[in-house]
Order: C-alpha cells, then sequence, then structure tokens
C-alpha cells in the first residue's frame, strides 16, 4: 500500500513536471507574425546605398514607380537554398513587370555571410548554395549591418518608421548590439515596397514559399 502511494505521487510530480516543461517551452518559442502590415507615411526615396560591386551608390529614388522586395541575404543558412528559388521565381514570374529584387549582404546572424566581395558571393552562390551554376536574379547592395549602432540608416528607416517586428522571439547566435525591439530577426526577413515607396509589409524569415509574397507583389503591381 505505501509502495502504492509513492508510485502514485511520483507519477503526480512527473505530470506537473512535463506541464511546466510546456509551458516553459511554449513561451520559449513565441509568438511568429508570418505578415505584419506596414504603417509609415514616409517614403524610402531618400534613402542612398552602394551596389556590392562599388561601381555606383544609388538613390533609391530611382525605383520611384516600381515594387520591389528587399531582402537581408547570407550564403550559408539553413534557408538559403529555398529562399533563392523563391527569388528567381519572383523574378521570372513578374519579369514583365515594374518589379525587382534587392539583396543586403548582412553578417548579423550566426556570422552566415563571411565573405564581402561581389565575386566571393556571386560564387558561392553559384558553386555551393543553391550551387549547380545557380544565379540569382537580384540586384546586390554593399554588406550591411541590418541592426545594432552601425546599422545602415535604410533599415532603420524600415523597422523604426515603417514596419513592426515580425517575432516577439530573439535567436541565439547575434552579432551586433544593442538588441531593439524593432530587430530584424535572422537571414531572409523581406520588406515588400509599393510604387509610392511606402513599404507595405514586412515578413518573416521562416517565409520562404513564394505564396508569401506572390499575390501581395501581384496586388501592388495592380494599383
Ligand atoms: C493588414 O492589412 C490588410 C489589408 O491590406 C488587412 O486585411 C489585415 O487585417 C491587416 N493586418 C493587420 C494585422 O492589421
Ligand atoms: C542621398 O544622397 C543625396 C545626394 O546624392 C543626399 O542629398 C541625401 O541626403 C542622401 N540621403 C540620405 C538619407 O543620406
Ligand atoms: C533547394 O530548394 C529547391 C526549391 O525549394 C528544392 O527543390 C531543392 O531540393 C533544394 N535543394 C537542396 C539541396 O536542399
Ligand atoms: C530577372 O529579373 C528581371 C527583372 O524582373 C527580368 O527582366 C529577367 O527576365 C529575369 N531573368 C531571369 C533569368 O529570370
Amino acid at each position: 500500500m505505501c509502495c502504492y502511494t509513492r508510485r502514485h505521487w511520483i507519477t503526480l510530480r512527473m505530470i506537473r513536471s512535463i506541464l511546466l516543461l510546456g509551458t516553459l517551452v511554449g513561451l520559449s518559442m513565441g509568438e511568429i507574425y508570418y505578415t505584419v502590415n506596414c504603417t509609415g507615411s514616409e517614403d524610402i526615396y531618400q534613402y542612398n546605398a552602394t551596389l556590392l560591386d562599388g561601381s555606383a551608390t544609388i538613390n533609391f529614388g530611382d525605383y520611384r514607380g516600381k515594387v520591389f522586395v528587399i531582402y537581408n541575404v547570407a550564403s550559408f543558412c539553413g534557408m538559403t537554398n529555398a529562399t533563392y528559388h523563391q527569388i528567381n521565381y519572383l523574378a521570372s514570374k513578374f519579369a514583365e513587370d515594374d518589379f525587382l529584387i534587392i539583396g543586403f549582404p548582412c553578417d548579423n546572424f550566426g556570422q552566415l555571410e563571411p565573405a564581402s566581395s561581389y565575386d566571393e558571393i556571386v560564387n558561392g552562390v553559384k558553386y555551393v548554395r543553391p550551387g549547380g551554376g545557380f544565379v540569382a536574379n537580384l540586384t546586390y547592395f554593399e554588406k550591411i549591418d541590418v541592426n545594432g549602432d552601425n546599422e545602415h540608416p535604410i533599415y532603420t528607416y524600415l523597422k523604426q518608421a515603417n514596419c513592426p517586428y515580425t517575432d516577439t522571439e530573439f535567436r541565439t547566435g547575434l552579432f551586433y548590439s544593442p538588441e531593439r525591439v524593432s530587430d530584424v530577426r535572422w537571414n531572409w526577413e523581406k520588406f515588400l515596397i509599393a510604387k509610392d515607396g511606402k513599404p507595405y509589409k514586412r515578413y518573416h524569415y521562416s517565409t520562404m514559399d513564394p505564396a508569401y509574397l506572390e499575390d501581395d507583389i501581384a496586388y501592388l503591381l495592380s494599383q
């Protein structure tokens, strides 16, 4: 009888532990917002950035009237392959339209974009990930920080002025400081910009399926 009681007690304690663990795991998973709406009224056209090959500094006013998506890209990430396929799918789907894709290489997340030069990054894409001769159909801008004290002004604008964060949690392996709630959470977040230069939506890094962006791009092109 005593033993039965003891086993019973252990069982209850185990159940409590499992429930507690579940709660902790649940909390640490946080909340993901796959897409969030941007609300700011200021356009992106005053910002400038240099191309990765150093050939020119572009004023974003040059993209007036176009729909475009801005990615922070990284060559060594688990999402690199799928997201480059997403990029090329969207580029070819909207090839006849006033549409373009922009990539800023960024080493802030897990140091997964160690290379800095145009040749290293383009060759990594071509031969390693995705590899097989893959040519990414996007315009590469300079390698930048997207968060922290050294973040590029265009990201300060995108995050703080216009588009809320996509995840309540931060991952580990952040190579910048300080952390702010508005931060880009990992490689491959996306910002979609409308024809009037106003950010329309921001997408969580896990939105690798083209379907997350396709209808939104088509909608903005029809405006
Ligand atoms: C985002 O905007 C769309 C319309 O463009 C609206 O249907 C949706 O409810 C908005 N989402 C949030 C979270 O405000
Ligand atoms: C972008 O460059 C132009 C000159 O080319 C300059 O007038 C403008 O202030 C720059 N914008 C920002 C946000 O630095
Ligand atoms: C890369 O992504 C494409 C498209 O999502 C997929 O078909 C392919 O199997 C992936 N390759 C690897 C090595 O994961
Ligand atoms: C790359 O994208 C541009 C612009 O969207 C388009 O004109 C071109 O046809 C695309 N190239 C390929 C190979 O998909």
